[in-house]
């Protein structure tokens, strides 16, 4: 029998296309875990007869242990994300990001599962004074976000240093891709671009716009999330998973009014409390450890974004 594999976070829209890569490499019995505070089962809807589907909140110790049983792997991707968030409203981003996470380890750990990989954050970063941003250098959060996620990452390493659970974390640096949802203040941004783009309105960049980001194609992420679980002998270990590359907010959208042809100043509001001012991936070690190779450049990935938006309602 194949073995089973659980994405908590499943129903968003990096778990779903992580759930979706793991079918399409030949995955049994996916099991997704999510509360849908902000995933969708709409997310799942291609894949929903190979998917065995929880309404769980990462909380419930006990619903957990008993999901995790038998699993091999573990993607743990389920958290209330975004920086401005975490600031504006901190208690539960706390308490999913770090006690969710902290049950989410102390499940897994029971139910015997053989690796946890861990969605961590570029975030933990801060700024730093040298770019691109090394695994090495001393991480300072700037935000709740960015600390709840750092202290994720630090119960990984203490599961696998004192209770011998493999953990390995994935730094993610600025996810994009179809699927994203724009619905809220505190989308992630390229998802609000999209959606002023085709409503031919333009966005608001908090700061000068010259801020930039490694943005990361949601499916290279997916990839380097099996890579992660798959590699052996990198338990305890933490890895950027990045493109490499840094746009500044000014540049991406001046490359989306190309693609659609029009001409539609962005506005200018006041910097964002909490916000890194420049990220980008060194991916020397996740590509010689983990065998990471980013498919998508940036414009590959707007176009494919930009078509699934086109198509859906947003
Ligand atoms: C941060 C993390 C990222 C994490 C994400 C989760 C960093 C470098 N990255 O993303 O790894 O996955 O949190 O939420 O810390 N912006 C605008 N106008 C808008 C919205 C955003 O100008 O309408 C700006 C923000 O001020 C920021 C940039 O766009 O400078 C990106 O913002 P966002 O997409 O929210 O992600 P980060 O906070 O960078």
């Amino acid at each position: 029998m194949k073995p089973k594999f659980v994405v908590t976070g499943g129903a968003g829209f990096i778990g779903s296309a992580l759930v979706r890569t793991l079918l399409a490499e030949g995955a049994g019995r996916v099991a997704v875990v999510d509360n849908l505070a902000s995933g969708h089962l709409a997310n799942l809807e291609q894949v929903q007869d190979h998917v065995e589907t929880h309404v769980t909140d990462i909380r419930d110790y006990d619903e957990l242990r008993e999901i995790f049983t038998g699993a091999q792997f573990i993607w743990h991707l389920a958290a209330i994300p975004s920086v401005p968030r975490s600031i504006a409203d901190p208690v539960p981003s706390h308490d999913v990001n770090i006690n969710g996470t902290f049950n989410v380890l102390r499940a897994a750990h029971d139910a015997k599962v053989e690796r946890v990989v861990y969605a961590a954050s570029s975030s933990a970063y801060g700024d730093t004074e040298v770019l691109p941003k090394i695994e090495s250098m001393t991480p300072h959060p700037k935000s709740p976000y960015a600390l709840q996620k750092l202290v994720g990452e630090y119960y990984c390493n203490l599961f696998t240093e004192n209770f011998g659970l493999e953990t390995v974390a994935l730094r993610f640096f600025n996810v994009y891709g179809p699927r994203q949802d724009p619905s809220s203040p505190y989308s992630g941004v390229l998802s609000l671009f999209m959606k002023h783009l085709l409503a031919r309105t333009s966005p608001t960049l908090f700061g000068d716009g010259n801020q930039s980001r490694d943005f990361t194609y949601v499916e290279d992420v997916a990839m380097l999330c099996l890579k992660a679980a798959r590699t052996p002998g990198v338990a305890g270990r933490m890895y950027n998973a990045g493109n490499g590359g840094r746009y500044t907010l000014n540049e991406i959208w001046a490359m989306l009014q190309q693609m659609e042809g029009v001409s539609l100043p962005p506005l200018y509001g006041p910097p964002r409390a909490g916000d890194v001012r420049d990220s980008q991936a060194d991916t020397t070690a996740a590509a010689t450890e983990l065998g990471h190779a980013p498919r998508f450049t940036m414009e590959q990935g707007l176009r494919s974004t930009l078509a699934w938006y086109r198509n859906a309602t947003v």
